[in-house]
């Protein structure tokens, strides 16, 4: 079984194993939507063969006034390959892509009241708690929790990560004309990622062309 991030390639997978396992179903449009706007976050599960045998569809939200945060739109399992743990790690994936690239401070989601395993994987498994509760939320009437985990511990992870790495290759004085030029590749990837508001503010550090130096930068800003 192997995790990876999602490609525009699997979304259509990613809608297949949907309708065999939710009654919350989106159109091809609202997957390449996740896909194209946000690529970090979208993770599948594959079996020995390349088979999606799960996903996760991730996205960041964009409203100005709330704290930078994601939203997980939709996870899955087949049947056939529940209880190995994959709704775990796609959801930890996810998190910490949210994290790394857009420096998110918490997920949100939603659930239904009466939806007892992803209750359970959400709550005690993750640590997720309910924020609210949403009256019929779903289309069937079904009451919602919305539901947050705090992303503070994955935050500090990847601070420690990057400062270890830094350290490691000895970046700690950089001459100025180094800095000058993590300054332009930022600039650079900023107009590559325009797409988001968040991916113009801080370079994703899981986009290829993104450097050690920009890392840096982004340690030294958050610290
Ligand atoms: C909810 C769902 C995604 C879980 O996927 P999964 O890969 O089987 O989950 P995991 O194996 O990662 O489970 C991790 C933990 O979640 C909890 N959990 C998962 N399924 C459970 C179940 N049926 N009953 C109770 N707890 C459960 C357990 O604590 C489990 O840990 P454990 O196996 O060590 O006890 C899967 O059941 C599914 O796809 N359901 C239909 C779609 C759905 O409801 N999606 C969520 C919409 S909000």
């Amino acid at each position: 079984m192997n995790i990876r991030c999602a490609t525009p390639e699997d979304l259509m997978n990613m809608q297949h194993c949907n309708l065999l396992c939710l009654p919350e179903n989106y159109q091809m449009k609202y997957y390449f939507y996740h896909g194209l706007s946000w690529p970090q976050l979208s993770y599948v599960a594959e079996d020995e063969k390349g088979k999606i045998v799960g996903y996760v569809l991730a996205k960041m939200e964009e409203e100005p006034d709330e704290a930078v945060h994601g939203h997980i739109t939709s996870l899955a399992v087949k049947r056939s390959h529940r209880r190995l743990g994959l709704a775990q790690k796609l959801m930890e994936q996810a998190s910490r892509a949210m994290v790394e690239c857009f420096n998110a401070q918490y997920v949100s989601l939603h659930v239904r009241k009466s939806n007892r395993a992803a209750l359970h994987l959400y709550n005690k498994t993750l640590g997720f708690s309910i924020s609210e509760i949403e009256p019929k939320y779903y289309a069937d009437g079904e009451d919602a929790y919305a539901m947050k985990r705090d992303l503070t511990g994955l935050r500090l992870e990847e601070k420690i990560a990057v400062a270890k790495g830094l350290e490691a290759l000895n970046l700690g004085d950089q001459s100025k004309e180094t800095e000058e030029k993590a300054s332009e590749d930022s600039c650079h990837e900023r107009k590559c990622c325009s797409y988001s508001r968040y991916a113009k503010e801080e370079p994703p550090s899981r986009c290829p062309r993104t450097t050690l130096e920009e890392k840096k930068e982004a340690t030294k800003e958050g610290s």
